[in-house]
């Protein structure tokens, strides 16, 4: 850890209103530059975007739904330099794809196939992670297309296996019969920044797009596999699943290709039985946190087993200090699951942030330690409880599934912290540190399912939102950001304190059982996801951890578009206890939480989006003094792409439009003066 002098707490802009408009609104004083967009060639060779559905080769363009990001400052000599301002590699995830706007009319046969191999290939390469250097020239920011260090990762990309579960049987797929290797990663949503200079790339809905039709249990219980059958229940792969835009449908021009057969999970009672001629493995290749090495365009990526397979939806590192195993932060985003933290069997050396084969370096802290599941008590306590196989009832006597190994453990962590009696949570999405304190913080973006019957200390709110008309309406229908301090302030700890930082709610409704922090209209919210900490410095090297928070959501989208907040926040128990009540359904509970002060002045709104939009990845310079932020699916809801519901970012500032495609991408966020953003 580095000496800090923590600088005035205050926030220095004017909040942003509430707005339905197509664009994207920052406060007076600051400009937007849109920086990389969909479909932005990556290569001098590739043709400029046309954004009629004809353009083709994604594999060398940027993706689509742009999601997590880290910027990482690149010397002259194309080294990591961590005071690099003006020129870096943006690493960010392209989540999904909003598919009707990526062919000329929208997707031919998605309703049952057989889809046509182009369409399947251009909407395959649209997901995955880009690599692409950024520069700052004479105060203004573009991508650099020629640049060597450009990449696309896509799903097809080879990867490698490390870590307990690498080399396992239910590894072994057609493509890698040894269970080593795999290809690719899909709906990359939230990210980790690495000390050593690496990006972390998080699987989250990768169930969605496998195929799995009726009868493949019978097969794989008579292969003697039925335990898969138990564990693909918990993962949501249930039998007669479609696959998301049907790619198992294409019939390739060449049949030895298996880009799209992978997708099919369903098991051949005619292939072998072990995996290694068909693809019913395929998802247990899915699901895991998988390291980049940005400044190695060659390197191959590597999926880092021992931090669990889930719906990850991001895995931040806490607070290094040297001679302390260092933990990393993740959450498990579905309805009802749990927040996770992997504790390094390694501790911290800090010669290893300028290490030169940084991969190897993640195979240090990433491949073997100690994975933890969170259960929050009502007292404001809660437990680390630790996912290994042999303790407890991770063993063979575990009556819901029988753990066979330290890989089974892995490769079903959601069965094994059912076990263990972990917090189900309202929807665990991003988590972030405090860099001064150390304080976790993990949004929960809300909980339709969450019933009054099932309100805990830590999920406190079940109701109907009086307001909203759409997304969830019901249950914790706005979210609220949870955090916790380890006890003794260490990254090692196996017990913390915890409580809630903030509720989102509309700032009109009731204070009693609804808008629990006391929103006003310069700071209310709802579903909070992407959560990041800064660190800005003023020039007197004072520094000022900035907590940014961006939504995603379903429950007040009639009242504005979603939005990015900036946050002071204080710490663990500086707001006390609170009763709450929630009735919903004819059932009445009431819970005493724990609660952070009334954010008041301290949280105020700093963006607002274009219509249709999610604000998702979040990154700056290290001086704090440009700000990367992405804009996923603006008009994703356009039934007909030639009559699209956004036009950004060509509406971007007003400016008049033809009816152009929306697309998402990389916004940079300046100050007029060059100052710090946000203080
Ligand atoms: Fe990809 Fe949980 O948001
Ligand atoms: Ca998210
Ligand atoms: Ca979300
Ligand atoms: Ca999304």
């Amino acid at each position: 850890t580095v000496a800090v002098t923590v600088g005035a707490p205050a926030l220095g802009f004017t909040a942003v209103a509430k707005s339905l408009a197509d664009t994207v609104a920052v406060p007076s004083g600051y400009a937007v530059t849109v920086l990389y967009r969909l479909g932005d060639p990556l290569a001098a060779s590739v043709p400029a975007f046309a954004n009629d559905g004809t353009d083709t080769n994604f594999a060398q363009r940027a993706g689509d739904h742009h999601d997590g990001m880290t910027y990482f400052g690149l010397s002259a000599t194309g080294t990591p330099d961590a005071s690099a301002n003006g020129r870096g590699l943006l690493v960010l995830n392209h989540e999904n794809i909003s598919i009707r706007y990526l062919h000329p009319n929208g997707p031919t046969n998605l309703s049952s196939g057989p889809r046509p191999e182009a369409e399947a290939l251009k909407e395959i390469e649209c997901h995955g992670v880009s690599v692409v250097e950024v520069t700052q020239t004479n105060g203004s920011w573009s991508y650099v297309v020629q640049s060597s260090f450009n990449r696309r990762i896509t799903p097809n990309t080879p990867m490698s296996f490390s870590g307990p579960v690498r080399g396992n049987a239910v590894l072994r797929t057609r493509y890698s019969t040894d269970g080593t290797t795999g290809r690719g990663t899909i709906n990359n949503c939230a990210n980790g920044t690495m000390p050593w200079h690496t990006y972390l790339t998080c699987e989250e809905n990768w169930a969605g797009y496998f195929r799995r039709l009726a009868g493949d249990a019978t097969v794989r219980t008579n292969a003697g596999n039925s335990k898969q059958n138990e564990s693909m229940r918990r993962y949501g792969i249930t039998e007669g699943r479609t696959g998301n835009y049907l790619w198992a449908t294409v019939s390739p021009s060449d049949a030895s290709n298996i880009t799209y057969a992978r997708w099919n999970a369903t098991a051949s009672a005619s292939l072998a039985a072990d995996g290694t001629a068909d693809f019913r493995n395929e998802p247990f290749q899915y699901g895991w946190v998988v390291e980049i090495d940005p400044y190695n365009p060659n390197s191959v990526p590597r999926k880092r087993t021992a931090l669990g397979r889930m719906n990850h939806e991001g895995c931040q590192v806490g607070r290094t200090v040297a001679g302390v195993r260092p933990a990393f932060y993740m959450g498990d985003d579905a309805q009802n699951e749990y927040i996770y933290k992997f504790v390094s069997a390694t501790p911290w050396a800090a010669a290893d942030a300028s290490a030169t084969d940084r991969l190897a370096v993640g195979d240090k802290y990433l491949d073997s330690g100690t994975l933890y599941v969170a259960r929050f008590n009502a007292d404001g306590t809660g437990q680390w409880l630790p996912l290994v196989y042999g303790q407890g009832p991770l063993t063979g006597a575990n009556a819901a599934y029988p753990f066979d190994s330290q890989a089974d453990v892995l490769v079903n962590t959601r069965l094994a912290a059912d076990a263990l009696g972990a917090t189900p949570m309202d929807r665990p999405e991003w988590t972030a540190v405090n860099p001064v304190t150390g304080e976790m913080y993990c949004t929960l973006t809300n909980n339709s399912s969450r019933t009054a019957a099932r309100v805990d200390a830590a999920n406190p709110r079940a109701y109907t939102d009086p307001k909203t008309t759409s997304g969830a309406t019901t249950g914790n229908a706005n979210g609220h950001i949870i955090r916790l301090r380890e006890t003794g302030d260490t990254s090692e700890a196996t017990s913390f304190a915890w409580d809630i930082y903030a509720f989102g709610a509309g700032s009109d409704l009731d204070p009693a059982t609804i808008n629990l922090s006391g929103l006003d209209a310069s700071n209310d919210f709802s579903s909070p996801d992407g959560l990041w900490f800064g660190l800005p410095s003023n020039p007197s090297g004072q520094v000022t951890p900035v907590m940014w928070i961006e939504t995603d959501d379903g429950a007040y989208t009639d009242v504005t578009n979603c939005m990015l907040l900036a946050a002071i926040p204080g710490s663990v128990g500086d707001g006390g206890t609170r009763t709450v009540t929630s009735t919903l359904s004819g059932t009445t509970k009431t819970v005493t939480t724990r609660i952070g002060k009334t954010p008041g002045a301290t949280l105020r709104r700093f963006l607002v989006g274009p219509k249709e939009c999610e604000i998702t990845g979040i990154h700056s310079t290290p001086d704090g003094r440009s700000l990367f932020v992405n804009i996923q699916h603006p008009g994703e809801d356009a039934a007909n792409p030639n009559q699209p519901t956004s036009n950004w970012p060509y509406s971007q500032g007003g400016a008049a439009t033809s009816g152009q495609r929306p697309r998402s991408a990389t916004i940079v966020i300046t100050r007029n003066d060059g100052g710090v953003i946000g203080l």
